[in-house]
């Protein structure tokens, strides 16, 4: 089975780009054993008191953040890094010619329950002269990626990448550490009967995404003729890797819970890595009104409404949309 690094050279995948994935991976290998360890470091020590190192015990999602970060950091080609768990980007290598960003523990209210996470990241290029420590350097839609991908730590560790030639998995081999790759352009059905949505904010969302879901409720005996199954496991990681492996549309809709929110992903960290992947895998991603890769980013940390998914469903959700 080819491993991620000899893949990556057969596909003639730029070496600096090539680095870079194999570093983050390194660094989801250890958080990956980080995860394992979760119930036993619970009981070996207590958060909020010291170790024996005498370091405080971290939460998941902080010990996450720093293994990459001191990764990217220490590898010449990464110009600098953003993070959804960071207020400000970090510069790094003055020459290095790429922007990484990441959220290295989505879905991480799921660790308490023993439940999906991942770590999501998006790679941009850059020039030397930016200043990678001023969020506007990161500023690019997310058409600019030249890779993105997704690590999800479930039953098996895996990884689902594209660096703009089709979406390929890769499974943890935990005896080595290595990703080894499973599946060459994975491609999602054009049409599903899966859906994805909080259902408890219904009451927030526009009147196009509440009709649309009432007919998608209907099932059937409503306008869209089918019967419609409902899964919601609270990370984003585990909704696409649903929809990648089998199709669905996953919906986290504008609400009016908050006004100064248009929904509650990010852009830069969710929004746009996973839009490449689905558009990659032959799905589309939609705000609802454009492509959410189209969206000129204004903030690193902005949020976005995401419609995503099996390219035929995401159209009839648009639909209700321009009605
Ligand atoms: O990162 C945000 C996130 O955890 C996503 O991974 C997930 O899809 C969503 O929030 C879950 O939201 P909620 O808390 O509304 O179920
Ligand atoms: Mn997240």
């Amino acid at each position: 089975m080819q491993s991620l690094p000899s893949f990556l050279q057969a596909h003639n995948t730029p070496s600096d780009i090539a680095a870079i994935l194999n570093g983050l991976m390194t660094s989801c290998v250890d958080i990956s054993n980080k995860l394992q360890q979760g119930a036993l470091a619970g009981i070996l020590g207590c958060a909020g008191e010291e170790n024996i190192q005498g370091e405080t015990q971290k939460k998941l999602d902080v010990i996450s953040n720093d293994i990459i970060k001191d990764q990217l950091a220490s590898m010449s080609m990464v110009k600098g890094m953003a993070s959804e768990e960071e207020d400000f980007p970090v510069a790094c290598n003055e020459n290095g010619e790429y922007l990484v960003l990441f959220d290295p523990l989505d879905g991480s209210s799921n660790i308490d329950v023993n439940v999906t996470v991942g770590t999501i990241f998006s790679i941009l290029k850059t020039t030397k002269d930016v200043d990678a420590s001023k969020p506007e350097a990161y500023l690019q839609a997310g058409t600019e990626q030249v890779s993105a991908g997704y690590v999800l730590y479930g039953p098996s560790t895996i990884l689902m990448l594209t660096t703009g030639q089709g979406v390929h998995s890769f499974a943890m081999d935990p005896a080595t550490g290595e990703f080894l790759l499973m599946r060459e352009n994975v491609q999602i059905p054009a049409q599903t009967q899966e859906f994805a949505i909080n259902m408890s904010n219904q009451r927030f969302w526009l009147p196009e995404m509440q009709n649309y879901v009432a007919d998608l409720l209907q099932g059937e005996e409503g306008p869209l003729g089918k019967r419609y199954n409902m899964r919601w496991v609270a990370a984003m990681v585990a909704e696409v890797h649903r929809i990648l492996t089998r199709g669905g549309i996953f919906m986290y809709p504008y609400d009016n819970r908050d006004p100064s929110k248009p929904g509650k992903l990010r852009l830069m960290y969710e929004g746009n890595p996973m839009s490449m992947l689905i558009e990659q895998a032959g799905g589309k991603a939609s705000t609802a009104h454009a492509p959410i890769m189209e969206v000129t980013p204004t903030d690193i940390h902005q949020r976005v409404s995401v419609v995503m998914g099996s390219i035929d469903e995401v159209d009839v959700a648009l639909s209700y949309h321009k009605k």
